[in-house]
C-alpha cells in the first residue's frame, strides 16, 4: 500500500512574495536550482522591483508553517528590443514594441509536485502580465 503524501488535505494559497519569506526563498532556490543567484536577486524578488512574483502555501499544514512558501514564480517584464531573448524567439526585435514576459524561476518543493501548482503559477504570472500589459 503506497502511504498516503499528507496527513492533512493541503489547502493550496497563492500569494504575493514579501520580504519575510526572503530566508525560505533562498533555501528553496538552494535546493531546486543548480546555479546560485547573487543576494541581490532574492532581494529584487522579495521587494518587488523589477520582478512580478507570486508565492504558494500550504494553509493547511499540520506542522503549522501555513504561511510558509512551498513554491514560487519569478518573472520579469522585457522590452522586446532591448532584450537578447527575442533571437531564441526568432523574431525581429528591431521593430517590436511588444513586452515579454521571462520566467525566471518556478519552483515548487518535492512534497507538493504534480499537483497542478506549477501549471497555476505559469499561467499566473502570465494573467498578470496580460493584466497590465495587454
Ligand atoms: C517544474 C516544476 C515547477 C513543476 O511543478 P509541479 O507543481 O509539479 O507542476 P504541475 O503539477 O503543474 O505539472 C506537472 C507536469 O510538469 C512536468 N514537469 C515537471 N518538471 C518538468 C521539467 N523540468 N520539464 C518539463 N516538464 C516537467 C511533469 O512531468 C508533469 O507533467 P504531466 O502533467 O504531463 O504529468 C517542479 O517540478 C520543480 O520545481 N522542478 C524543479 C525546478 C525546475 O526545474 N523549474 C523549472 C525551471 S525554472
Amino acid at each position: 500500500m503506497v502511504a498516503p503524501k499528507f496527513s492533512t488535505k493541503p489547502k493550496i494559497c497563492y500569494r504575493p512574495i514579501r520580504p519575510s519569506d526572503l530566508e525560505t526563498l533562498e533555501h528553496i532556490h538552494a535546493k531546486l536550482f543548480p546555479i546560485r543567484y547573487e543576494p541581490s536577486f532574492f532581494h529584487d524578488v522579495v521587494n518587488g522591483c523589477d520582478i512580478v512574483s507570486w508565492g504558494v502555501v500550504d494553509s493547511n499544514r499540520p506542522d503549522g508553517r501555513c504561511d510558509e512558501l512551498i513554491g514560487f514564480v519569478t518573472a520579469r517584464v522585457v522590452v522586446a528590443k532591448e532584450s537578447e531573448i527575442v533571437d531564441l524567439l526568432g523574431y525581429d526585435s528591431s521593430k517590436s514594441d511588444q513586452t515579454l514576459v521571462y520566467i525566471l524561476t518556478l519552483g515548487v518543493v518535492d512534497a507538493y509536485r504534480n499537483l497542478g501548482i506549477g501549471t497555476i503559477l505559469y499561467l499566473t504570472s502570465i494573467l498578470d502580465f496580460c493584466t497590465y500589459n495587454c
